[in-house]
């Protein structure tokens, strides 16, 4: 049995952005993705996910992923869900050179699926982890971020960065531009995230922006004032400007919203905190539905967002230094 977890995220800056060649600032936080992976004599895969944010699922079986048996629980989610689980197990087995072994394994996350913290990126890395482990094979966390970037790019249509995977492989807080991936020295932030209780298909939402890029020069400009303004981002993160960071987190949230991905509850969880006294907030991850982060080292904006009806919860982030780990001794 091999056991690996993986961390989630927030964007301090730059989703959607980072699509497109700019650069962003991806930050692993204390909250994790487990996946433990055990090996069959038979060559049936068996994956028991237990999301907290869902009532979990079990699925069974041998053939390709069209052969699914219907299970009684949101299917699109479901099927979103296994769709990385998937790809991260095949790409192990390949990379392990035992394409057809059978394999159980237990998902496990504290991450809401969908919502902008990154549990798909962090399952599929800790999965590529854990499952090449069980096959005998020892892979760096930089070759497990470029796998897991792969399956992303695939289960995406194409339509992903190298940011989430990235981070989620290596902790701590990330600047990635194209294929150039770096950690960098952050303070520890405090990131307060709100969530929703709702999740956003980054897939349609990378593909709406896209389009809208394509049709207006104006929506190419707001890809473009995002990469400006994540430069000086990196600016007042090397000086620990943490006001400067809040204000331009607001602007990145405005230019967001230009891009059309926001979503009435996010803009009502992001104004709850500044309101409150938020140095800034901001959407996290793809949008349409999920988490905010905001920046304040009070109560005050947990509190206000505890308050607020389109927030189902809201906690404390910390920065989470280490990346992939083994859990297993
Ligand atoms: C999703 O967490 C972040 C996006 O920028 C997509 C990506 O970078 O792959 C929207």
């Amino acid at each position: 049995m091999a056991v690996s977890s993986a961390p989630g995220k927030v964007y301090l800056f730059g989703e959607h952005a980072v699509v497109y060649g700019e650069p962003a600032v991806p930050c692993a936080i204390e909250r994790r993705a487990r996946v433990e992976a055990t090996q069959r004599s038979d060559s049936r895969v068996r994956v028991h996910a237990q999301d907290l944010y869902l009532n979990g699922f079990s699925v069974e079986y041998a053939g390709p992923a069209d052969d699914r048996p219907t299970v009684a629980t949101d299917q699109s989610v479901l099927d979103l869900g296994m769709r990385y689980i998937d790809g991260a197990i095949d790409r192990a087995r390949d990379l392990a050179d035992q394409p057809e072994v059978g394999l159980d394994v237990t998902v496990e996350s504290d991450l809401p699926l969908g919502a902008g913290l990154g549990s798909s990126a962090a399952v599929v890395v800790a999965g590529i982890d854990a499952t090449a482990r069980e096959l005998g094979l020892e892979l760096d966390s930089e070759e497990v971020a470029n796998h897991a970037y792969k399956v992303e790019h695939e289960v995406q249509n194409g339509e992903a960065s190298r940011a989430d995977t990235f981070c989620s492989a290596t902790g701590g807080a990330a600047k990635v531009e194209g294929d150039s991936c770096e950690t960098i020295d952050a303070p520890n932030l405090p990131f307060v995230v709100g969530y929703d209780g709702g999740t956003g298909n980054t897939g349609e939402l990378v593909a709406g922006v896209r389009a809208l890029r394509e049709e207006y020069d104006f929506a190419a400009s707001t890809v473009e004032s995002i990469g400006d303004l994540v430069r000086r981002g990196e600016h007042a993160l090397d000086a620990g400007d943490v006001d400067e960071l809040g204000r331009l987190m607001d602007v990145n949230h405005g230019l967001l919203s230009a891009l059309g991905v926001s979503a009435r509850s996010l803009d009502a969880m992001v104004w709850a905190a500044r309101e409150a006294g938020a140095r800034g907030a901001k959407l996290t991850g793809s949008g349409g539905g999920g988490c905010i982060v905001a920046l304040d080292e009070t109560e005050d904006t947990p509190t206000a967002l505890g308050y607020t009806p389109e927030c189902e919860r809201a906690f404390r982030a910390e920065l989470d230094t280490e990346g992939v780990r083994r859990e297993d001794g």
